[in-house]
Parts: structure tokens; sequence; C-alpha cells
């Protein structure tokens, strides 16, 4: 005798993306790349966005390895005209954009505010808060054109949600992006689009290397230890979340910032 039908308030909601199509920013590194491939794990069709195209060939491979399609789209988030004209190649390839992460990020500087620049100032804004606003633009204009709308997820960081102790510009300029994105979220919700963001910290990804690397008094010996999980979060745990986010079992999350932090804003 076959097992009974679980009951129907007993079914999950699907993580199968098959059919789909994701659009990655940040996909040549760290969490963008992570978020490339587990939408691709999980069925879908995935264009890889990033300033540094080539860099985006290895990712590229790996997800036409496993039966899905990729685009490699080299463009600059800062500049609106590539940002839209990246959307619309994805458009032109696969006829729609369901799920967009927007991970393209720049770490700004590890040192107090008074000696901080103004051009460090303006590429950190630049990059990590004029480039999602580019982002969501293009892709919500697409999404509110289509069937089905969609869901964007943005990746702040939980320099976004509390005080930066090292980097006062790069903290100011993902408090931006959670306030972009619940607003944008208010906005849209009834027009089928949902915005999320999560919130990471101390990721092993080559940007966290880089500003281990640039403390004033030297990289600290056990850097994971300052978290409450006592290690660093792999770039995979935040692109699960990312990707959960955009599943259907999410289609209550708007707005809602979702720390994957190793416990950082816990404290
Ligand atoms: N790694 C961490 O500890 C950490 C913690 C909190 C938040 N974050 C955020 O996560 C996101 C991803 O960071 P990561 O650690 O994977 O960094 P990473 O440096 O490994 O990757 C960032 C990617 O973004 C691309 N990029 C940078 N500027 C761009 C631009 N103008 N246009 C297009 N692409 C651009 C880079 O080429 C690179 O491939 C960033 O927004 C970062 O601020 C990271």
């Amino acid at each position: 005798m076959s097992a009974a039908a679980a009951p129907f308030d007993a079914v999950l909601p699907s993580m199968d993306f098959t059919g789909q199509v994701a659009f990655v920013t940040g996909a040549a590194s760290g969490i963008g790349r992570a978020t490339a491939l587990a939408f691709a794990a999980a069925g879908a069709d995935v264009a890889l966005v990033d300033r540094d195209g080539p860099a985006c060939t290895p990712v590229h491979a790996q997800i036409r390895a496993m039966g899905r399609d990729a685009l490699v789209l080299a463009c600059d988030v800062t500049q609106a005209g590539p940002v839209r004209d990246a959307v619309a190649a994805t458009v032109a390839r696969w006829g729609r954009l369901d799920c967009a992460a927007n991970a393209a990020g720049v770490e700004g500087a590890t040192r107090p505010l008074l000696e901080e620049d103004d051009a460090l100032y303006d590429r950190t804004m630049d990059v990590n808060v004029r480039g999602v606003w580019h982002c969501m633009r293009a892709q919500m204009t697409q999404m509110l054109h289509q069937p089905g709308g969609g869901s964007i997820v943005n990746v702040a960081s939980g320099a976004g949600l509390v005080g930066s102790a090292r980097s006062a510009v790069y903290g100011a300029s993902k408090h931006a992006v959670v306030g972009l994105s619940r607003s944008a979220a208010l906005q849209y919700a009834r027009q089928g689009i949902r915005v999320n963001v999560v919130c990471p910290s101390g990721v092993q990804t080559p940007m966290a290397e880089r500003i281990i690397a640039s403390f004033p008094d030297g990289p600290p010996s056990a850097a994971g230890a300052r978290y409450p999980l006592g290690r660093y979060s792999t770039p995979q745990e935040i692109a699960s979340g990312i990707v959960w986010l955009s599943s259907p079992g999410a289609a209550s999350a708007i707005g809602s910032v979702l720390a994957i932090d190793a416990g950082f804003t816990a404290a």
C-alpha cells in the first residue's frame, strides 16, 4: 500500500526554479558567484553580470556543466545604460527575468571617518547604492511588464544594520541599500514584485580577505573568533538565503531584512 499523501498544509513550497531566469550581479566572485551557482543548481538559467566579464568564464562553464544555460554580461552597475542593456540582453535570450540578486559591491576603506576622503566616498556610494538603484530600476521595469512579476534580493551587510567601527562610509552605503529595498518593497508589493535584503557579515570571499589584510594593526590571528558562531560564513550560506527569499515559500517576505551573519548582529 502506498504511503498516504501528506496533508496540503504539510507540503513545503517548491524550491525548483526550472524554467526560471535569474540575473546575478557580482557573479564573478564570492557571494554573487555562489548565488549564480545556487540558482543554476535549483534549475534556473542565469545571467552572470559583473564589471569583470572574463572572470565570469569559470562560473559560466560550471553552470553549463550542470545542464543549465548561462550568459556572461560585462557591466559596470554604476552606469544606468549598461545595466538596462544587461537586462535587455537577458530578456532577449530567455524572454523574461524572474529573480534578481544584486551582490556587486565594494568594501570601501578600513579606517576612521576623518581619514576617509571624497573619492572613496564617491566610489563606495556609487557602486553600493547607485549600483543597486540602477539594477532595481531596470529589473523592476521588466518585471512589471511580464506575467508573474518577480523577486529582487539585494545584498547589504551587517554594516547596514549596526554601526561600523572601521568603515563609516561603507556602513552608510549598506544602510542605504536596506532603506532603498524596504521602500521599493512597499511600493511594488501589490504589483507582483517582491524586494528583500540579506545582511551578511564576515563571509569567506576575496573581499573579506582584502579587508582582513587591510587592518592597520595587521591581520587578526583568528578573525572568525569575533563571530558568535566562531567562524566566518561561507558564500554558499548566503546564497542559500537569497535563493529561499526568491522562492514561492517566501511569498510573504516583503521588504524583509535577513541577517545571515554567524550571529554578528544578534549581540
Ligand atoms: N564578504 C563579506 O564579508 C561581506 C559581508 C557583508 C556584505 N558583503 C557584501 O556582499 C556583496 C558581495 O561581496 P563579496 O564578498 O562576494 O565580494 P567580492 O569582491 O568577492 O565580489 C564582488 C564582485 O562584485 C563585482 N563588482 C564590483 N564593483 C562592480 C561594479 N561597479 N559593477 C559590476 N560588478 C562589480 C566585482 O568584480 C566582484 O566580482 C557586496 O555587496 C558586499 O558589500 C560582503
